[in-house]
């Protein structure tokens, strides 16, 4: 399947080069460039119809290969060698059902789109939250969790609650993990001052790092991984307040069939009770 899509990509990015030299060649008054040119135009017209025909062929290798960010427990991280967790179990239990081998790699967040658009990957699966935005990049399973943005504080901190942070004149910094609903969000939320008050940071535990050594006043994430980091670390707490609550699921490559099958499986494994075991492995109910 990746090598198919790859190669789609490729073609339609040479398209689109042709098609733009075509474009600036017919700029050209010189009456022999713009014959040139009309020809290199039907050229990547027609490279650009056989992309279309050619970018629903997504060949089945047998390998179904999960793009995750493995620093976001409980759904992925490290147990020693072996990423583990909620979405590495339910992405495992998907292939199972499929019958296909099971392949997780460990990238950063920010590249996951990307990579599973280039074909790179045939999923991304990394408590990514469904928005509008990505939407218009990526495909998305139905929902098997659902997350919630929390605010991480120093115990004692004068921070209560989201307003604290966004009210005029307010200066404290925000860390988050980079490209993730956290950054997004308060971005938005902070709009001008974002530049110089939002901290991205590659990984959560990054974040929360610089957060222990006073880098930056409170952390934005995700709960479930919140709560991870708080008991790993002293002296850290999370607010009692909710800034958004969002659905986690599997994204794809845009129009690729095996969102479908991957969909029905997710469903089965919900219905019969799997996806909730795994859940409740990891998130002891309380
Ligand atoms: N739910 C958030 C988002 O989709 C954060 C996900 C971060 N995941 C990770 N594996 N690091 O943007």
């Amino acid at each position: 399947m990746k090598k198919i899509l790859a190669f789609v990509l490729a073609i339609a990015m040479i398209a689109s080069v042709a098609a733009l030299s075509a474009c600036s060649k017919k700029d050209d008054t010189k009456k022999t460039e713009e014959t040139k040119a009309d020809t290199n135009v039907d050229i990547a017209k027609g490279e650009t119809a056989a992309v279309e025909t050619q970018a629903l062929e997504f060949e089945d290798d047998g390998v179904l290969t999960m793009a995750t960010n493995a620093y976001f427990p409980p759904y992925e991280f490290y147990d020693g060698d072996t990423i583990v967790g909620i979405d590495a179990e339910i992405g495992k239990a998907i292939a199972d059902k499929l019958g296909m081998e099971f392949k997780i790699e460990d990238i950063e967040f920010d590249a996951i789109i990307t990579g599973v658009q280039s074909g790179k990957f045939d999923m991304g699966m990394a408590g990514m939250t469904v928005t509008e935005e990505r939407l218009q990049s990526v495909d998305f399973s139905d929902s098997y969790a659902t997350g919630i943005q929390s605010i991480i504080v120093p115990e004692g901190s004068p921070i209560k609650s989201i307003d604290d942070i966004l009210k005029p004149g307010a200066s404290y910094k925000v860390g988050v993990q980079l490209a993730t609903t956290g950054d997004i969000y308060i971005s938005d939320d902070l709009g001008d001052e974002a530049t110089s008050r939002v901290e991205e940071y590659q990984t959560g535990n990054d974040a929360v790092a610089a957060l222990s050594a006073g880098k930056v006043d409170a952390v934005i994430i995700d709960n479930e991984p919140a709560k991870s980091y708080v008991a790993a670390t002293s002296g850290l707490v999370i607010l009692d307040t909710e800034y958004v609550t969002e659905d986690y699921a599997i994204c794809f490559a845009k129009g690729n069939p095996l969102k479908d099958k991957v969909n029905t499986a997710l469903n089965e494994l919900i219905k019969d009770g799997t996806v909730k075991t795994i859940i409740d492995k990891y998130i002891s109910a309380k």
